[in-house]
């Protein structure tokens, strides 16, 4: 029998989220406060040795592909050579605003990194600026060409569209998005905000993300989803595409494969759980793989069905996303 990660309602996690900083360079409104964000203690952050151990034990579960994510992954110091490691043992993308991307798509594809997605709201520098309080948007821009020319395939592009900021957008993104070659993927705001000023009503939809596009072009279901969350449709035919991901109008729980792993080692079985499982501490005291393994086991078992947004008794978590893990 091979070991798998299995939960009480049949899922089995083969996909984990790996953040390796809680830091960033940038501050997106609704990631980071502008400032006065504390970081974590630099000795709770995982070495490379210590990840790449735990992903080892992951994979010997049946963890098949891991997305590094941060804050932002590519400030992680030596990154092409923990990805060379990475790479060995499972199926390797990464989650980047982009920064930095020009120095790093070429040595990390070199290193093994298959996929890369990147995130961009908007295509107005001024708006890029209110959105992520620096003025970077032309090296986000510049970054994303150097992924293509990099030959990291797909280049997805991540859009969050808020109501009156940047939703009147969605039909540049997609067009500008095909013109370069990039796959779009609209993903609705989740209530992860350090403000807590998140409000459903106030929520871009992926209904109406798809009225927006429909309005310029033809979408048609693409039969090869799977069970992505990504819903993907056919533009105009295809074989261009374009994702709507509703996390909160068309929750995918029920065929969840996720887990993740923080920075400081903590295993976290949904975004918006409430507990943390601490392999840090289990692994620097010395735990075998087999007792990692089954630290890992049973915090799966735990995972709850879904990520109940719209239970009246739903709390965000207590970390905001940049120390979780996007
Ligand atoms: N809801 C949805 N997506 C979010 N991201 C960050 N915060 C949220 C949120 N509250 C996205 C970023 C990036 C990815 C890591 O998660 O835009 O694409
Ligand atoms: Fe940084 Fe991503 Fe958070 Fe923006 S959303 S502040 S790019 S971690």
């Amino acid at each position: 029998m091979t070991a798998a990660l299995l939960d009480t309602f049949g899922r089995a996690a083969t996909d984990l989220r790996v953040s390796l900083t809680d830091k960033c360079n940038l501050r997106c409104t609704y990631c980071m406060p502008a400032e006065g964000l504390p970081w974590l203690p630099s000795d709770e952050l995982l070495s490379d040795d210590e990840l790449v151990r735990l992903v080892s034990v992951a994979a010997s579960l049946g963890v098949r592909t891991v997305r590094l994510t941060g804050g932002e992954p590519l400030i992680r110091p030596g990154l092409p050579g923990l990805v060379a490691r990475l790479a060995e043992l499972v199926d390797l993308s990464l989650t980047t605003n982009g920064l930095g991307l020009t120095r790093l798509a070429q040595p990390l594809r070199d290193a093994g990194l298959r996929r890369v997605n990147v995130s961009l709201d908007t295509l107005r520098p001024d708006r890029f600026l209110a959105l992520t309080r620096r003025d970077r948007l032309a090296d986000v821009l510049a970054g994303l060409a150097a992924a293509k020319a990099a030959g990291l395939e797909p280049v997805k592009v991540n859009t969050v569209l808020m109501r009156d900021v940047n939703d009147d957008e969605a039909g540049e993104l997609l067009d500008w998005s095909l013109a370069h070659g990039y796959e779009l993927r609209f993903i609705e705001q989740m209530p992860l905000d350090p403000q807590h000023s998140w409000d459903r009503g106030q929520m871009v939809t992926a209904e109406e993300v798809l009225e927006r596009l429909s309005a310029r072009h033809t979408l048609t279901v693409d039969p090869s989803r799977g069970s992505a969350p990504a819903e993907v449709w056919l533009v105009d035919g295809g074989p261009a595409r374009v994702g709507v991901v509703g996390s909160v109008t068309r929750p995918f729980c029920g065929t969840c494969d996720r887990i993740r792993l923080t920075a400081d080692g903590q295993l976290r079985t949904c975004l918006f759980a409430r507990d943390e499982f601490d392999l840090r501490t289990a692994l620097r005291a010395g735990e075998t793989d087999e007792e990692l393994a089954a630290r890992m086991s049973s915090a799966v078992l735990g995972k709850k069905a879904g990520h109940g947004i719209d239970d009246p008794s739903f709390l965000q978590p207590d970390r905001p996303m940049s120390a979780i893990g996007g």
